[in-house]
């Protein structure tokens, strides 16, 4: 331990739970958490230095001046939560669905009506940059207020060169002042527009030689997602769009089996996807190619809660498949209007039948591995980046049990307190 003084140590932490490493956890592996009681945390700068029993760690920093100590009272501390999958940025809301979606239209039904993913792509070719920024800011605050430190933004809503530019431009701008980390993801291929109904061919051919170069010459995305399913893009136009990505040096991910199973798992797997997201209708051939290509499996029960469908199958996908799971909230105003990553966790917990370890691993590393963050973000371990969520729970099983409510009483965000007794600071 250098002599550089401790910029911040967190001490009277009741429990301390973390995964350990910098590589996804896979299957049953997932239960592997570190807990240490009566803990504390030492940063320096933006990084944590050290991490231990209160007794350890005032041992190994005895020489070190501390300029900050903060007395976290026998709160339960995590690492700071990752979100790897929401449609973040968009224009204007979609509660007029209710009452079809009661009526028994479903989803691609309300979608191949032109509702739907084209009706916020309507609403959000309208929106000025400005109006973009501040409907995202309020849901990035609201993601902050339970804890997350981190979050995937997809574009996908502008479906023109133009405005997939302008959406990914505001997430770009979100990521430069507001306290959460946003990692942006092209979407071009999320719905064909309705000027392109009678051409999909002519969209998915201007995706590849106009959107994705000029995405990629902006450095504004450093992955690349397709909605695969049917009435969408087939899995033969995805494959073309995420090779063209990967051309440019983006990274694939891939919308897989959310409501038909159309190979999208297999897909995933065959373009050496990051990650692979809803696989409510994967196959086991699907699961069992993701799990030997290292592809992670994003579930996002919100979605499947909210479409009234069958959950994805976790237990299998960890049991059977040993493969990494991560949790995200999907936040978009049609399938999963919810910032709530802690509405997630108690879904992940009733639905999706995880443990609440595994639950943690799916909120951390694995889902900070999801958007190739796993290196900087995820675990609370000396080396990594100081983020950190603070709940005044007793336990790590009280986060899902007590469910619909917001645990987090405290964030620090890259060293920094950022919200204290459930406010920002
Ligand atoms: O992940 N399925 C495609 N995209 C989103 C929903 C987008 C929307 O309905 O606006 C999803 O579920
Ligand atoms: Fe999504």
């Amino acid at each position: 331990m250098t002599t550089h003084p401790i910029d911040l140590l967190l001490t009277g932490i009741g429990t301390l739970v973390t995964p350990l490493g910098i590589r996804p956890l896979r299957g049953t592996d997932m239960q592997q958490v570190q807990t240490i009681h009566r803990a504390a945390v030492a940063i320096r700068g933006k990084t944590i230095v050290a991490v231990g029993t209160e007794h350890d760690v005032l041992r190994q920093i005895e020489k070190v001046p501390v300029l900050q100590t903060v007395d976290l009272e026998g709160r339960l501390v995590t690492p700071g939560l990752v979100d790897p999958h929401t449609h973040l940025v968009h224009g204007g809301s979609r509660e007029n669905e209710l009452s079809l979606k009661r009526a028994g239209v479903s989803y691609l039904e309300i979608l191949a009506q032109g509702g739907g993913i084209l009706s916020t792509v309507r609403a959000t070719r309208a929106a000025s940059p400005a109006q973009l920024l501040t409907q995202a800011t309020r849901s990035l605050n609201e993601m902050l207020l339970q804890g997350v430190t981190t979050v995937e933004a997809k574009s996908g809503y502008g479906l023109t060169v133009e405005d997939e530019l302008k959406q990914l431009e505001v997430a770009r701008k979100l990521h430069e002042f507001h306290p959460v980390d946003v990692v942006s993801t092209f979407l071009g291929a999320h719905a064909i527009p309705e000027e392109y109904k009678a051409n999909p061919e002519g969209y998915v051919q201007l995706v590849i030689e106009q959107m994705l170069p000029a995405v990629a010459e902006r450095e504004l995305a450093e992955f690349c997602d397709v909605f695969c399913e049917e009435g969408v893009f087939t899995a033969d136009q995805s494959r073309r769009i995420l090779q063209a990505a990967q051309f440019l040096g983006m990274t694939p991910k891939l919308h897989a089996d959310e409501i038909e199973s159309l190979g999208g798992a297999e897909l995933a797997a065959e373009v050496g996807a990051i990650s692979a997201e809803h696989l409510l209708a994967a196959s086991d051939a699907g699961l069992a190619a993701m799990a030997a290509a290292g592809t992670i499996a994003v579930l996002l029960p919100g979605t499947s809660f909210n479409l009234g469908a069958a959950p994805a199958r976790a237990r299998d996908m960890i049991d059977r498949f040993h493969l990494p799971v991560a949790l995200a909230t999907d936040y978009n105003p049609g399938s999963s209007p919810t910032e709530s990553i802690q509405l997630i966790i108690a879904l992940a917990s009733l639905k999706l039948r995880m443990t609440p370890e595994e639950i943690l691993t799916a909120v951390t590393l694995n889902a900070a591995s999801a958007i190739g963050r796993a290196q900087e973000i995820g675990s609370v371990e000396p080396g990594k980046r100081a983020d950190l969520a603070v709940f005044d729970a007793p336990n790590l099983a009280y986060l899902p049990y007590h469910f619909g409510i917001n645990h987090t009483f405290a964030v620090v965000k890259n060293g920094r307190v950022v919200v204290w007794e459930r406010r920002r600071v």
